[in-house]
């Protein structure tokens, strides 16, 4: 008998004592789901030391089999992707899974043609437009690791990750619309080239019939090489630990990592994760907002649902485009019925009035979910009430880029969803709250470090290049645990609240940046010496981005400084992660040992002066005062 879906709280009880009692029976069972070319061997084998972790170990099997191929004689002919386009006017494009299916396996062909095999880096850096979710299974089709870097990054983001994972291919468009706005992506790849030397092809959809330039030899237009390719190919065979993909991801430290994920595991607990978080049933036309170029894009836009055989609709736009009704608008126009979204979205909507969710027809909604950062009472309880009308279950989904899937939420309206509470764990993850000591906190109406003690399918399996960096990240502050970064408390009923990060690592709309990674760029600012940089909280963005930063001099037009750093920032990294606030200072506090204070800057920063601390360790506690003299 299978343990899932879970259609009750009992199977879901009964689904997470199994989990524990015997993790692999009941891993097992639940890979039994899935089309295997080859059944695995063993299920687990693992250790958080090196760390060194193996699923399913032996199996093999492709992605995009269960994702396309599985679905053909039964259900080839439901649409299994729905485009809606920036522009409202604009046809919305739909596939059927045969339509993409054919597609996949066509662009799988020009990946090979152009030199593409198995284990190859392509990076992929393009709109919200059907073709990045087509190159992304067609990667997957051919054991190509795809690197999919978020529209939004600059090129020196672009070319640092080619670089780091030595990509051979970039796959890109002329330009993209976001809301009013367009840019040349293709203009930014040329720069991002610049900078490196391994990519040899670089393949160009014609979105917006811009004619940028194209290099000789190496610039390929998507059209044309797509006109002469079968559209057949057959889905190699991966072993369950041959890599699926990387996905960058900030960390405390400056550089971002290259997150990695395999095949089988992965695969597994997408489905899984999916079908019973959001009670997927097989009609269900499902949004999930996310770029695919962050995780919820990667598991939950594009991957899970598409395994599931229902019909996954993506989105080039933005909320507020052409007006704050686009959300409302396009989940009547499809008959959306699962919207999963981030709280820095719903607060920015609620923020316009209600007129906008009004107009609308939303009487098709069923489950709506959040991701990506904590969800604020009032913002849940609109979301609930507007939205859902009181009759859609709320899921708040806590998990991580290094996760791969959702680790701990409600499970649609079966267990408990609780404003501002992401919930129970889901069957096969074993969450703790752990103590500044590293010990196990038992008793609920507590708070701590929040860690995982036992392996799950999709967990991260090491960062690119760099296995070190994925043991010292994750596995060693706590031994024998993977550790989150994140701090919760468990309610006196076992539900875990996400408190936010216990890192150096701010969320912003949803989005993580690492505070280094911003004053690295600050600094590179002609006149800069040092800068910290802290978050504080956002009405809208969850977290702002608050730098205080030291020049050479105290500028005399603060303005024009500030343009300059948000340029330097905006160049490095990407417009999103501009700081929202920038305060010159003359010093820094600091240790005796030249060790910035954080905690202090953040007090400031969130305003509350009253809850400094001690600041007589201070080498020079006069700044302090200074800086709350300033503060903006
Ligand atoms: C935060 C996004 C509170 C958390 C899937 C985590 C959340 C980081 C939630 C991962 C939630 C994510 N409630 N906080 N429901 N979901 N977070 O890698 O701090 O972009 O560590 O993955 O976002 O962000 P990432």
């Amino acid at each position: 008998m299978s343990l899932e879906p879970f259609r009750s709280s009992d199977d879901y009880a009964a689904a997470y004592k199994a989990s524990v009692e015997n993790p692999e029976l009941f891993w097992a069972d639940i890979s039994s789901h899935l089309k295997w070319q080859k059944p695995w061997d063993k299920v687990l084998q693992w250790d958080f030391t090196k760390p060194d972790i193996n699923w399913f170990v032996g199996g093999k099997l492709n992605i995009t089999e269960n994702c396309l191929d599985r679905h053909l004689e039964s259900r080839g002919d439901h649409t299994a992707l729905i485009w809606e386009a920036n522009e409202p006017k604009e046809k919305a494009k739909k596939y059927t899974y045969r339509q993409l299916h054919a597609e996949v396996c066509k662009f799988a062909n020009v990946l090979k043609k152009n030199g593409i095999v198995k284990g190859d880096r392509v990076c992929l850096y393009m709109p919200m437009i059907p073709e990045l979710a087509i190159a992304t299974l067609a990667c997957a089709r051919i054991g190509a690791i795809h690197s999919v870097v978020f529209a939004g990054f600059s090129a020196q983001s672009v070319a640092d990750r080619i670089n780091d994972s030595n990509c051979k291919m970039v796959v890109t468009s002329d330009g993209l619309n976001r809301g009013a706005k367009q840019m040349s992506l293709k203009k930014l790849v040329d720069e991002a080239l610049e900078q490196t030397t391994s990519v040899e092809k670089v393949i160009v959809f014609n979105h917006l019939d811009w004619d940028p330039e194209m290099k000789s030899g190496r610039d390929l237009w998507w059209h044309k090489e797509m006109a002469d390719v079968s559209f057949w190919c057959p889905a190699e065979e991966m072993d369950s630990e041959d890599p699926l993909f990387i996905l960058y991801t900030s960390g405390s430290t400056g550089k971002p990592k290259g997150v990695v994920h395999t095949c089988g595991g992965y695969s597994v607990y997408a489905e899984y994760s999916f079908k019973n978080v959001f009670q997927v049933q097989k009609d269900d036309i499902y949004w999930c907002t996310a770029d695919i170029g962050w995780i919820t894009g990667h598991t939950y836009l594009l991957y899970a649902p598409l395994m599931s055989g229902i019909t996954t609709l993506m989105f080039e736009g933005v909320p507020t485009y052409p007006d704050a009704g686009r959300f409302w608008s396009v989940i009547d126009k499809h008959r959306v019925t699962l919207f999963y979204t981030a709280p820095t979205a719903i607060r920015a909507l609620m923020a316009c009035g209600l007129d906008h969710v009004l107009s609308y027809n939303l009487h098709t909604l069923r489950v709506l979910g959040t991701v990506g950062e904590p969800i604020n009472e009032e913002a849940w309880h609109w979301y609930n009430m507007h939205v859902g009308k009181e009759r859609c279950p709320i899921v708040d989904t806590w998990w991580q880029t290094e996760t791969g899937g959702i680790m701990i939420s409600a499970i649609a309206g079966l267990t408990p969803s609780k404003p501002s509470h992401a919930g129970l764990p889901l069957p096969g993850i074993q969450p703790v709250l752990l103590n500044g000591e590293g010990k196990e906190i038992e008793a609920n109406n507590e708070e701590g470090y929040l860690a995982i003690k036992f392996p799950w399918p999709s967990m991260i399996r090491t960062t690119w290049g760099d296995h070190e960096r994925c043991r010292l990240t994750y596995f060693s502050t706590y031994k024998n645990y993977y550790f989150t970064g994140d701090g919760a408390k468990r309610d006196e009923n076992g539900l875990y609240r996400i408190i936010g990060r216990v890192d150096d690592v701010i969320n912003v709309s949803g989005h993580r940046f690492g505070t280094a990674e911003i004053e690295n760029a600050i600094n590179q600012n002609k006149g800069v010496i040092e800068s910290a940089v802290v978050g504080y909280p956002h009405d809208i963005k969850g977290q702002g981005i608050y730098a205080f930063v030291i020049c050479d001099k105290l500028p005399e037009n603060q303005e024009h400084v500030r343009e300059e750093i948000y340029e330097t920032v905006s160049s490095q990294i990407g417009r999103i992660a501009k700081p929202d606030k920038i305060q010159f200072v003359s010093g820094l506090p600091k240790t005796r040992s030249g060790k910035i204070m954080r905690r202090i800057l953040r007090k400031v920063a969130e305003g509350e002066i009253s809850a400094l601390g001690d600041t007589s360790t201070l080498l020079d506690p006069t700044v302090v005062e200074e800086i709350i003299a300033g503060k903006l």
